[in-house]
């Protein structure tokens, strides 16, 4: 049996993170420069998208290019940009047609012009799409993100919006930019890194991880599944007792 017929439909995680690791692996293995690898992982991105939007996901937030991926080499990081205005404009015909909205968050004012208008442009054509929301992390690092919600927070109590005591957990989820998502259940890393570099640190609290030995333009379909079917093993106590959950 394949995995995605092993997966529990009404058990579904609504919300799946995914770092795509392992581009320039990838295609060093091949004796190709690494931007080859960043283009070879466009499809990945793809077939996760069907996979996911195939079984009824809501949520997938994909990291591409992280805050620290600005010091790669120039080369390396014009060459991904150029690729991401690339693939963006061609890929919203496809993310139309599975009903996929598009939404990025990051320092997306610090991309290339092109990128981001790009990006915009594709926002708003997806925008009415209602299966499922693919959320790009670009120029995005989470420290990054919850510096600028506590800025926010900041100015709302100076101004007398909102007062310190009335602070919670909940004021700190609605200020970062992931606002419109609820948390991942799921955090899918590929290429063998057991590390979380800088992604989603408030909101993976209770993630489940899964490390997938794949580079990321090897990531299949079946690959996306298998993590899920995974994922419906594991038991998630929140902090309570096993026979707390089970009875
Ligand atoms: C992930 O692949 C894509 C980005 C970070 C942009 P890498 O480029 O990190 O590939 P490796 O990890 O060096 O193999
Ligand atoms: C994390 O991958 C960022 C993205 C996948 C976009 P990196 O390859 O940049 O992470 P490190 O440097 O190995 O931790
Ligand atoms: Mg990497």
């Amino acid at each position: 049996m394949n995995f995605k017929e092993q997966i529990d439909t009404n058990r579904l995680p609504k919300h799946i993170a995914i770092i795509m690791d392992g581009n320039g692996r990838w295609a060093k293995e091949r004796g190709k420069m690494r931007v080859f690898g960043h283009e070879n992982g466009v499809a990945a991105v793809r077939n996760t998208a069907e996979a996911a939007a195939e079984i009824g996901i809501e949520f997938v937030t994909l990291y591409a290019f992280s805050t620290e991926n600005w010091k790669r080499p120039q080369k390396e990081v014009d060459a991904l940009m150029n690729l991401l205005v690339k693939t963006i404009n061609k890929e919203t015909e496809t993310l139309n047609k599975n009903k996929i909205r598009l939404k990025a968050i990051g320092d997306l004012k610090s991309l290339k012009k092109e990128t981001y208008a790009e990006l915009l442009t594709a926002m708003e054509n997806t925008s009415a799409n209602n299966r499922m929301t693919m959320t790009l992390a670009l120029s995005y690092s989470s420290r990054w993100e919850i510096v600028e919600a506590v800025k926010q927070i900041a100015e709302k109590t100076k101004n007398g919006e909102l007062e310190p005591q009335a602070i919670t957990s909940e004021t700190i989820t609605q200020h970062l930019s992931t606002n419109y998502m609820p948390d991942p259940e799921l955090l899918i890393r590929t290429s063998g890194e057991q590390r979380i570099s800088n992604y989603l640190l408030w909101q993976i609290a209770y993630s489940e991880l899964y490390f997938c030995p794949k580079y990321w333009p090897d990531f299949e379909k079946e690959d996306f599944y298998k993590a899920i079917v995974d994922f419906q093993t594991r038991e998630r106590r929140f902090g309570k007792t096993s026979e707390q959950i089970t009875k």
